[in-house]
């Protein structure tokens, strides 16, 4: 038998009674109140390498950084295990899993019972957000993960000044639980990577609370991120007047010093890290970061969208990531204190991951912790391997990253991943049309989650995965968001598509840095100074409005990469009346317009 330990450390009575409510259930060994101290990340990450979970990285390469593997059935989101249970089943929507709250909570109450033995409790308060906003959006996760209690010091405002914030306004908080589901027996070993078969990620959006068992994976167990500033925070925003939003936020500033906030909803691994710390290749061009995957915005009292990044750090896709794709995140991580998670390590006690750098090196630990040389044919890093790491150590970090009220929002993009039909760049006729066009996104999926990789998907606004409600009011919101303010306030909504592909399967757009190209039409467009031809599925640049200045591309790439091509609309057309007819009549009426209008516009071209 064992008792259950008791803190009293708090004078906020509901946290303590939820700690020591989850204390009894699950039964840990000790708890430990995360504070934020320098000290305390060096005690837990020298805990965490002891223990064999973290790596501790060469100090000349990446300072104060670790390496760490999860076990190989852990390494995405789980989207068949995601629940949203709201008290109705309507109110949690045609788009995600669903069960009635007590039957949910009957069957995880058990699973949490005893889950912790022999293990340590952290109990980490954190703030989302900025901890001197009006209002400041408070959680507190408790979990059974050093690993987690590590990546969430990264990932959010955490520690002492938080909780003591929360028990001076006696302030309301999300209460996240987390357990990766592996009580330890009296004498048992630990493993490195300890998860359960057995995975839910759960969300009760009236009671705002949270609750994951059995994995460790960052999106399924650092709770601030996904579950609240996404699926909570969404169903917040839909009762409060504002939008939690799959996007980020970008600071421009043009060579005249004009200066424009852009924020992009693009589904999981389709580049908003990268725009988001995009190296302009145009002259004078400068771009800065806000957020890189999560936008919270509000009206201001002038009326505009104004957005706050809820993060502090960076949980970005690795792969892919190199000094000639993102030099950016590349300097970041230099800067050391981070965590990497399923990259491959080098033999002098660096990173590697496919993608960095041309040259593969001659020998590597793989993820998986095997042997691996370029000849063999496994991935050296996991492709959703992930970095961990401070904003404030991105170079190009925009100061207002760190303004409690946050930017005004000039223009939104969608953007996914298509081979086909979406063309580079287009721009939406008004904020109803701009709805539809994220209502339709749609993009091939990835390693993010689990799954088929490749498949076309509908993603509404980059949301599919993170929508705390019915899709059907989450659509109805947007368009009474757009009611909310003055035509002219509003940020203008553009589709973008960096993917779409020629005969022979490869990019007909070069990307990444180049991606500035099409920023400087939007800004033009935003200044009333590049002009647009009109399609059936919105304004395209006109002949002459793109700088293609240094651009190297072929013109018919570059064609290609921008046509709107009926044909292949008439095949679209089909894909999005079926992902419609999927919500029937609680569709707002006004997108079932816009498809009419789009239908009869591609038949008539
Ligand atoms: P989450 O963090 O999972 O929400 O994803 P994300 O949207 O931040 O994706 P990220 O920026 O990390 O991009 C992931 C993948 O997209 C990587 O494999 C990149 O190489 C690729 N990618 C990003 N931008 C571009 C681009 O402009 N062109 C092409 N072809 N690939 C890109
Ligand atoms: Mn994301
Ligand atoms: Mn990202």
């Amino acid at each position: 038998m064992t008792t259950t330990p008791k803190t009293k450390q708090t004078t906020h009575a509901g946290l303590q009674a939820w700690v020591d409510e989850v204390a009894e259930l699950t039964q840990p060994r000790d708890i430990r109140w995360i504070t934020g101290t320098p000290e305390e990340w060096t005690e837990l990450t020298d805990q965490l390498v002891e223990a064999g979970t973290l790596v501790r990285l060469n100090e000349d390469k990446k300072p104060n950084s670790f390496w760490c593997a999860s076990d190989p059935s852990d390494v995405a989101r789980v989207e068949d295990r995601t629940f949203i249970c709201s008290v109705e089943e309507k109110d949690a929507g045609p788009t995600n899993n669903w069960m009635a709250p007590d039957e949910m909570k009957a069957i995880m109450t058990d699973l949490y019972r005893g889950s912790m033995q022999g293990r340590t409790m952290y109990v980490i308060p954190f703030v989302m957000g900025h901890l001197d906003a009006k209002v400041p959006m408070f959680g507190v996760e408790i979990t059974d993960s050093a690993y987690v209690a590590v990546s969430m010091l990264v990932m959010a405002r955490c520690g002492e000044k938080v909780l003591r914030k929360i028990e001076d306004t006696n302030a309301n908080f999300v209460p996240a639980l987390h357990s990766v589901g592996a009580p330890l027996a009296e004498g048992q070993e630990d493993v490195k990577w300890p998860c359960s078969d057995t995975k839910y990620i759960v969300h009760f959006p009236e009671e705002r609370t949270i609750w994951s068992y059995g994995s460790g994976y960052g999106g399924n167990a650092l709770l601030g991120k996904k579950c609240y500033s996404l699926r909570i925070a969404s169903a917040m925003a839909h009762d409060e007047g504002w939008l939690a939003e799959h996007m980020l936020i970008l600071k421009l500033t043009s060579p005249e010093g004009k200066i424009h906030y852009v924020a992009a909803a693009f589904p999981s691994a389709c580049g908003k890290t990268n725009l988001a710390m995009i190296d302009p290749t145009i002259p004078g061009w400068k771009a800065e970061m806000v957020g890189d995957d999560i936008a919270w915005m509000r009206f201001g009292e002038d009326g505009r969208l104004y957005a706050v990044n809820p993060e502090a750090g960076l949980f970005g896709v690795a792969p892919g990531t190199g000094e000639s794709t993102n030099p950016n995140a590349m300097e970041t991580i230099k800067r050391g204190n981070s965590v990497f998670t399923n990259v491959a390590l080098t033999d002098d006690g660096d990173v590697w991951w496919e993608g960095m750098t041309d040259e593969k090196p001659a020998h590597l630990t793989s993820w998986l912790g095997e042997d691996w040389t370029p000849e063999g044919d496994k991935p050296a890093a996991h492709p959703n391997s992930r970095f961990c790491t401070p904003i404030a150590q991105c170079p190009i970090a925009a100061p207002e990253y760190d303004n409690p009220d946050g930017v005004p929002i000039s223009a939104i993009l969608f953007g996914g991943r298509r081979k086909t039909t979406i063309p580079l760049v287009y721009e939406s006729r008004d904020w109803t049309h701009g709805t539809f066009v994220g209502a339709t996104l749609s993009s091939e999926t990835t390693a993010a989650a689990t799954g088929a990789v490749g498949v076309v998907r509908r993603d509404p606004m980059a949301m599919l995965p993170f929508l705390g409600y019915n899709a059907t009011d989450y659509f109805g919101h947007w368009l009474a968001i757009g009611k909310q303010a003055d035509a002219s306030k509003l940020p203008r909504i553009y589709g973008v598509n960096w993917f779409r592909r020629d005969e022979d399967g490869s990019f007909l757009w070069p990307g990444y840095g180049e991606n500035s190209r099409v920023l400087k039409w939007i800004v033009d467009r935003l200044e009333g100074e590049a002009d647009a031809v009109e399609t059936p599925i919105g304004f395209v640049p006109a002949p002459g409005s793109f700088d293609i200045d240094g651009l190297d591309v072929t013109e018919e790439h570059l064609a290609k990469a921008g046509a709107v091509r009926p044909e292949e609309w008439a095949d679209e057309l089909p894909l999005i009346e079926e992902w419609f007819n999927k919500f029937g009549e609680d569709l707002p009426a006004e997108l079932w317009a816009e498809f009419d209008g789009l239908k009869a516009r591609i038949n008539a071209a």
